[in-house]
């Protein structure tokens, strides 16, 4: 598979710079261009994420991609759906707590101003926060949008498969030069998706993702947030 290849071409053959490039130059990118993906090309980087480890091989990931009509109308009636407010049904699951404490308050905090101030949106300005939110549901303009469930009788061991297969992908994705956002933004309307890809009950929406080629010149493209030094998380036990 030769198509968009470039990173491994030009490290020299580094594994360990080849890998850890793959992995440190991934971030969320929200604005994309519209050159298209081929078709192989996504089909490529599903059977790369598809080595990720699963608890006795399940594999519970089941994947929708759309690179085309049917990403138009999806997105055209998730608008409708942002449009009419607030869902008036529940959540499939909760991805945050009811209650951040911190320290995972401050840092979801300055992960929204960061971007909102990387695109001069000033506190207050909620329309444009609201835009902002709303791009989501366009895909943030990726030429291909991928929908992933999961079986609802699979526990949270499958969910943490299926979190090595997201990034998989996304690490996958970048030895082609294409970069990635996931998005649980998505399940939040999961009943809109159910109904427009006619995704069988019994199974879960648990996020989507864009994925495509970033817009180099968009301001939400140059934001990178930080992130805690090694010591903050792991405690070396002697
Ligand atoms: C499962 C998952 C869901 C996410 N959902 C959204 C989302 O709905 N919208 C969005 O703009 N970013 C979303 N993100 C991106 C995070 O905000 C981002 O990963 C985090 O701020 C770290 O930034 P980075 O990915 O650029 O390193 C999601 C990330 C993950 C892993």
């Amino acid at each position: 598979m030769e198509i968009g290849k470039v990173h491994m071409d030009t490290l020299n053959g580094d594994r360990a710079a080849i890998v850890e490039d793959a992995i440190t130059s991934r971030r969320s990118i929200r604005r994309f261009l519209d050159t298209p993906v081929p078709r192989e090309l996504i089909s490529h980087l599903l059977s790369v994420a598809g080595r990720a480890p699963s608890g006795s091989n399940i594999q519970p990931w089941r994947v929708y991609v759309m690179d085309g009509e049917k990403k138009a109308a999806l997105v055209n009636a998730l608008l409708a759906s942002l449009a009419e407010g607030p869902p008036d049904y529940p959540r499939e699951y909760n991805y945050y707590p009811l209650e951040f404490p911190e320290p995972y308050l401050a840092r979801r905090r300055a992960c929204g101003w960061g971007l909102y101030s990387a695109l001069g949106i000033e506190r207050g300005k909620n329309e444009r926060m609201a835009a902002q939110h709303g791009r989501n549901y366009a895909f943030f303009d990726a030429p291909v949008g991928m929908i992933f469930t999961i079986d609802d009788f699979l526990q949270p061991g499958s969910w943490l498969d299926y979190g090595m297969f997201l990034q998989s992908i996304m690490v996958a994705a970048r030895g082609y030069g294409l970069h990635t956002c996931a998005q649980a933004a998505f399940a939040t309307y999961h009943k809109t998706i159910r109904e427009q890809l006619s995704i069988p009950n019994g199974q879960t929406i648990i996020c989507g993702m864009s994925l495509g080629y970033a817009d180099p010149d968009a301001p939400e493209n140059a934001f990178t947030p930080d992130r805690e030094p090694v010591e903050a998380y792991t405690t070396f036990v002697d």
